[in-house]
C-alpha cells in the first residue's frame, strides 16, 4: 500500500526546486498534495503537472490572512511540510531590514502562524516537517542571516513538538543541493566541485534525496522534535 495512502499534504513553497520534488515524491507515496506558492498561476502550474487531482491555493507566510483563509477552505490536513525560504544573502553592510525581516518571516514566523491555523483540525497522528539548512552548523561569511533563521527552526522545531504532540514535527537540514536556487553563482561549478571533494558522499544533492528525506519524515511514527542532516556528511567545521 503506498505510504501516504489518501493523506491531504500541504506543500508551502511547491513551485521551485526542492518544493516540487516534495510534491511529486508525496504525489507518488499516496497522498492528495495541496501545492502553494504565493502566485496562484505558479501553484496551479504544479498542481496540474502533478495530476491525481493535487489542488493548488496561493498562500504568502507574510500574510497571515491567507494562512487563516487556506486553513478555512481546505479543512482537514493531515500533513504540512514548508520548503519556504526568503534569501537576505551577502555582506553585512548591504543588509537591509526589510530583507532581514522577510528570510525570517518565511522560515520562523510563516511556521508559527501556519501550525496556529492548521493545528486545530489536524488529526493527532499529523506531522509537520520545517526546512533548516546546513548554514546553521556552518557559519560563513554573508550567511549572517541564513544561519540565524536555520538555527532558529532548529530551536522551533522541539518546541512546536512539545506544544502540538502528538502531532509530530520534525526538522530537514539540507546541505548543499542543485535545487535551481545557486543558478544565479558566478562560480555555481568550482563550488559543488569543492563541496563534492569535500563531504563524505562525493557528490552534490538532488531535489529527490530532499524529497526522499521527506517522505520518510511523514511517515515514521516515532520520529519527533529533532532535525534530520541529510547533507552528504558534509564536514561542519
Ligand atoms: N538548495 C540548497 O542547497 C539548500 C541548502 C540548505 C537549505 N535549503 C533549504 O531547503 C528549502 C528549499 O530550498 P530550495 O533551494 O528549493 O529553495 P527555493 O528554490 O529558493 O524555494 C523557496 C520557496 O520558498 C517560497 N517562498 C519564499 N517566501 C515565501 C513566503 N513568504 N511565503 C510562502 N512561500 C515562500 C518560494 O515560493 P514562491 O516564490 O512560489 O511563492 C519558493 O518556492 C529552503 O528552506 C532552503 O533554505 C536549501
Amino acid at each position: 500500500m503506498p505510504q501516504l495512502d489518501g493523506a491531504r499534504v500541504l506543500i508551502v513553497g511547491a513551485g521551485s526546486g526542492i518544493g516540487t520534488a516534495v510534491a511529486h515524491a508525496t504525489a507518488e507515496a499516496g497522498a492528495h498534495v495541496i501545492a502553494t506558492s504565493r502566485r496562484s498561476e505558479t501553484a496551479n502550474h504544479v498542481a496540474a503537472r502533478i495530476g491525481r487531482g493535487a489542488e493548488a491555493i496561493r498562500l504568502d507566510l507574510s500574510d497571515e490572512t491567507t494562512i487563516a483563509e487556506a486553513a478555512q477552505r481546505l479543512g482537514r490536513v493531515d500533513h504540512i511540510v514548508s520548503v519556504a525560504a526568503d534569501h537576505a544573502n551577502g555582506p553585512l553592510s548591504t543588509l537591509e531590514r526589510r530583507a532581514i525581516n522577510e528570510a525570517f518571516t518565511a522560515k520562523v514566523v510563516g511556521p508559527i502562524l501556519l501550525t496556529k491555523h492548521f493545528v486545530p483540525t489536524m488529526p493527532t497522528d499529523g506531522s509537520i516537517v520545517l526546512f533548516s539548512g546546513y548554514a546553521s552548523v556552518r557559519p560563513a561569511p554573508t550567511l549572517t542571516v541564513m544561519a540565524t533563521a536555520n538555527g532558529a527552526v532548529d530551536a522551533l522545531v522541539p518546541a512546536l513538538a512539545t506544544e502540538v504532540a502528538p502531532i509530530r514535527v520534525v526538522g530537514i537540514s539540507p546541505g548543499v543541493v542543485d535545487s535551481g536556487s545557486w543558478d544565479d553563482t558566478s562560480d555555481k561549478e568550482t563550488f559543488f566541485d569543492n563541496i563534492r571533494a569535500s563531504n563524505p558522499a562525493r557528490r552534490v544533492g538532488t531535489p529527490d534525496d530532499i524529497a526522499a528525506a521527506v517522505v520518510f519524515a511523514l511517515t515514521s511514527r516515532f520520529l519527533t522534535a529533532t532535525t534530520l542532516r541529510i547533507d552528504g556528511g558534509q564536514p561542519v567545521a
